[in-house]
């Protein structure tokens, strides 16, 4: 066949491809949505919160599932749970104190337990010796706070006798008629119903909700995606419960374009900005202090508040959002070491958040000057360059000249002085022709990270 008559059909099929990237469950523009995320998008830095029956055994939120536990050798941490020393408005206070904006706790983990009081199971906070719906102390304490409120829901439960058993099951089996004993009497549907039932119930009790954070999907042979979920009808049923909401991407709708609100990199850096069909998207990575979401005391591998703030700072760099896990014991506490590190986040936030709330990826007509990351808001036009090893007196701004009216310290509004070369090209100082200078005092400023905020030229 010749070209001219293979055209016109390679062109149908490239069109209908594109159509099908671009399929859609809502009418809603790009404006719309940029609208409904815009809070988001401001805010940049959240507080994740797992918190469940795991908080007792203390080793991994997954430890139902890395050890294959039964629902009986489960079900002392129920009998048990009695977290006496839960006061969500002194968590609230450590959230805002490190300068979080939002967050989102775990209504319910993959081990099936829910923090709320659901019509639809006695596996629940109110029937633990705590008796109490957490969640719904929560909300309240959170919003008096002045925090954006976000629940998490675990779309895996492993104590829902009609979940049926795949993959990533406690009680996974070796073989395929292994997993058809297993399964007999087990009916996803019903379960299907009560996951629809219970996002139903906290959408629908508790007020304004701003995030619905589901996780997590897992297609493929003994596993389970969106037809499991029914996702088309669930994350149909939750922009209607609640239109203002934000939902995250892991109901496994990927072909759709509005299937999600935002990607979810978890523990780790995204080299830039995430696109998809050459579009940048919206996206918040997931990270936590140490090795583990739920409370774990022997795990050791705590990040420092300099890596914690340079995780920060470097999402914001690239357009992204921060959540940050807090697992809080069985108490009800916080760990000591999370609220030190809130406490170091804090201090800093508290003179530089400027450089994170409404900012993005710097234009990029701005280049990134040596050991630095950029950081830039639109409103207001500034820039902020975050020193990451604190430099000598002179520092370069490559390609700066003409580019700026004014550049002080952000901690404490200093001035900070800056020249152009002199001369007639010739360089002494390493500066090109286009290049501006700035003097920095030679001790650093006492911040973890200093910022240099630099006023634009219009
Ligand atoms: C993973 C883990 C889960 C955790 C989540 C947070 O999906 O399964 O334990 O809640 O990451 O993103």
């Amino acid at each position: 066949m010749k070209l001219n008559t293979l055209l016109p059909a390679l062109l149908i099929l490239l069109a209908m491809n594109s159509t099908a990237q671009e399929k859609m469950l809502f009418s809603e523009t790009p404006e719309q949505k940029e609208k409904r995320l815009a809070w988001w998008t401001n805010d940049r830095f959240g507080m994740f919160i797992h918190w469940g029956l795991y908080a007792l055994p203390a080793r991994h939120e997954w430890v139902k599932n890395r050890e294959a536990l039964t629902d009986s050798a489960y079900q002392h941490y129920f009998d048990y749970f009695n977290p006496d020393l839960y006061n969500p408005r002194e968590w609230a206070k450590m959230a805002k104190a490190a300068g979080m904006k939002y967050a989102v706790i775990t209504s319910k983990h993959h081990e099936g337990f829910c923090l709320f009081d659901s019509k639809f199971t006695d596996y629940k906070a109110t029937k633990t010796p705590i008796g109490r719906d957490l969640l719904k102390e929560f909300v309240e304490a959170f919003r008096a706070e002045g925090l954006k409120i976000g629940f998490y829901y675990s779309l895996i439960d492993w104590h829902h006798p009609d979940f049926t058993i795949d993959r990533v099951h406690p009680q996974r089996a070796k073989t395929d008629a292994e997993y058809d004993q297993l399964n007999k009497g087990r009916d996803m549907a019903k379960y299907r119903t009560y996951l629809h039932n219970q996002v139903r119930e906290l959408l629908t009790n508790y007020g304004k909700i701003d995030i619905l954070w589901l996780d997590f999907s897992y297609p493929g042979k003994h596993g389970k995606g969106h037809e499991d979920w029914n996702s088309v009808d669930l994350i149909k049923m939750v922009r209607k419960l609640q239109p203002g909401i934000i939902v995250n991407d892991r109901l496994d709708l990927r072909d759709y374009a509005d299937g999600g609100d935002f990607v979810t990199p978890e523990q780790y850096k995204v080299a830039e900005w995430p696109t998809e069909n050459g579009r940048r998207v919206p996206w918040e990575t997931c990270q936590t202090f140490s090795g583990s979401w739920g409370y774990y005391r022997d795990e050791a591998t705590w990040k420092d508040v300099r890596q914690l703030l340079v995780l920060l700072i470097e999402s914001v760099s690239k357009g992204g959002n921060l959540l940050l896990n807090v697992g809080p014991t069985g108490r009800g506490k916080f760990d000591a070491r999370a609220q030190s590190s809130l406490n170091g986040m804090g201090k800093w936030m508290e003179l530089n958040s400027r450089s994170i709330y409404q900012c993005t990826q710097a234009p990029d007509e701005y280049a990134r000057p040596e050991h630095s990351l950029l950081t830039y808001n639109p409103v207001t036009k500034r820039l902020y360059v975050h020193l990451l090893d604190y430099p000598l007196q002179n520092f370069t701004l490559p390609g700066y000249k003409g580019k700026i009216k004014y550049a002080q310290f952000l901690h404490d509004a200093s001035e900070i002085r800056f020249s152009a070369p002199a001369g007639h090209g010739y360089k002494t100082n390493g500066l090109g022709s286009n290049d501006l200078n700035l003097s920095l005092p030679v001790v650093k400023p006492d911040v973890e990270i200093p910022v240099i905020e630099l006023m634009l030229a219009d």
